[in-house]
């Protein structure tokens, strides 16, 4: 009647919809390569405990190889009336090989087969996630140091705030990228346990050797439970987390990008391969690629918020729920890694109008802080000494003049306390290099991080 693997006990064939509905293959065929090495692994374990006979292993090992070369050049279709990669590639093997194909998943279960599976994919994701943070913060790190110097205004609530320097503002997210490449290394470490042989949920009746495999595919151990083996997706949405902080960070640069290449900023240029125009308004330059980035941390935070929705009502173990796991995460690690080579590449060549940003800090009262401060110095108290430049800040708004060019008899009309002397030294670079200590803006501070940051990341070969 049917023939499905496991249509033994069917009498009649799966309705037509519902094979499509139920096939995973669109999603899971990308993980070929580890379910074959997870296969591998298996039958080689299998032969070892004599479970499986030295003929069969080594027509399963051609077998599986054949296969895998038939899937990279492209020979190989994917059917979904095979559901997904475990039935797809076993199917395959026995129409190759006969019975010794039939043999193979003695002592397994699609259900520790799948979760192993995706284990070794993302393992190797992750792995590439790292890298491609690494070399993001290595050119945040090269243009932090170019920029050490150049002065622009900081803001809070997006008002001019203090001057602070681009270098210490690019190193902002340096620091952000490497929490973040910590709780992808976090999540890898975690998830690194090997489910094979947890078998359906309840282990196996075959004298299995559960270490052997675990070392075979390079994970640190055999996981300890395999009823939470085969339903664990812990990992699943420890990356998604990871991802979503990530993406997080990203969207935040993004933007800040936006509205500094906006005319009204006019702090920086984005490079033409990283724009696109408009069909309507000739003389549009929109940062796209900032904005696509933005856009895409909703969509890796709805992965996220999917995987902990499916699993939040499921009883242990397996439940055909989880197939829905792997869409999301797979979604979130090709957005965001792609995120991250769109910020590697795009931001060499970004130019900065060093002019615009300098003028920008130096006007909106940017330096009232340090006044205040040099008046704390003179013998004031610090609340009287905010109220003298608020004072002062309102006359010169009045005016429409900046602090550093009041005269002597306008500070003494404010306050005796207040000399010519003291807003004359008022300067942006005097407030930035006056902020040197551990974590300051100064561009002796953000000098010394790149040179640390530098050493950091240099083992990380980028
Ligand atoms: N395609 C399934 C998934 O992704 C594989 C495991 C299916 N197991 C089962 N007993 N139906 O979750």
């Amino acid at each position: 009647m049917s023939e499905k693997p496991w249509g033994g006990r069917f009498e009649s064939p799966t309705d037509e919809f519902v094979e499509a509905f139920n096939a995973s293959t669109d999603v899971d065929a990308r993980m070929y390569a580890e379910d074959i090495a997870g296969s591998k692994a298996h039958a080689k374990m299998l032969c070892e405990q004599g479970i499986l006979m030295q003929e069969d292993l080594n027509v399963i090992l051609r077998g599986l190889d054949e296969i895998a070369g038939e899937i990279e050049s492209g020979e190989f279709t994917f059917t979904i009336a095979l559901e997904d990669v475990h039935m797809n590639i076993e199917s395959r093997l026995t129409e190759k090989i006969g019975d010794a194909g039939k043999r193979l998943h003695t002592a397994r279960s699609r259900n520790d087969q799948v979760t192993t599976d995706t284990r070794l994919y993302l393992r190797r994701r992750t792995d590439a996630m790292i890298a491609r943070i690494r070399y993001l913060q290595s050119v945040l790190v090269t243009l932090a140091e170019e920029h050490a110097e150049t002065i622009m205004p900081g803001f809070t609530h997006l008002q001019t705030a203090q001057p602070v320097t681009l270098g210490h503002h690019l190193l902002a997210y340096v620091e952000m990228f490497e929490r973040d490449a910590g709780r992808f290394h976090d999540a890898r470490k975690r998830m690194n346990q090997c489910p094979l042989g947890s078998a359906a949920l309840a282990g196996t009746t075959f004298p299995i050797d559960r270490h052997m495999t675990s070392k075979t595919l390079g994970f640190d151990a055999p996981t300890a439970n395999s009823l939470d083996a085969v339903s664990d997706r812990d990992y699943i949405m420890e990356l998604l987390a990871a991802a979503s902080i990530c993406a997080v960070h990203l969207s935040r640069f993004s933007e800040e990008l936006i509205l500094w290449m906006s005319a009204q900023f006019g702090f920086i240029d984005l490079p033409d391969a990283f724009c696109t125009g408009s069909s309507i308004m000739p003389q549009k330059k929109n940062p796209d690629m900032p904005e696509l980035v933005r856009g895409k941390s909703g969509r890796i935070i709805g992965g996220l918020v999917a995987i902990l929705t499916t699993v939040k009502g499921l009883p242990l173990a397996y439940n055909k729920d989880m197939q829905e796991d792997k869409t999301a995460v797979f979604d979130a690690f090709d957005n965001l890694e792609g995120s991250l080579r769109i910020f590697g590449d795009m931001l060499p060549d970004m130019t900065v109008n060093k002019d615009v940003m300098h003028k920008a800090a130096s006007s909106g009262f940017a330096t009232a802080t340090d006044l205040a401060d040099a008046l704390v110095r003179a013998g004031v108290p610090f609340r009287e000494a905010h109220a003298i430049v608020g004072k002062s800040v309102a006359y010169c708004i009045r005016e429409s003049i900046e602090l550093h060019t009041m005269d002597d008899q306008a500070c003494a009309d404010i306050d005796q306390r207040l000399s010519a002397d003291m807003v004359r030294a008022l300067s942006v670079e005097a407030c930035v290099a006056s902020r040197n200590h551990i974590g300051g803006t100064a561009p002796e501070q953000v000098r010394k991080q790149t040179a640390a940051w530098q050493s950091r990341l240099e083992k990380y070969h980028v």
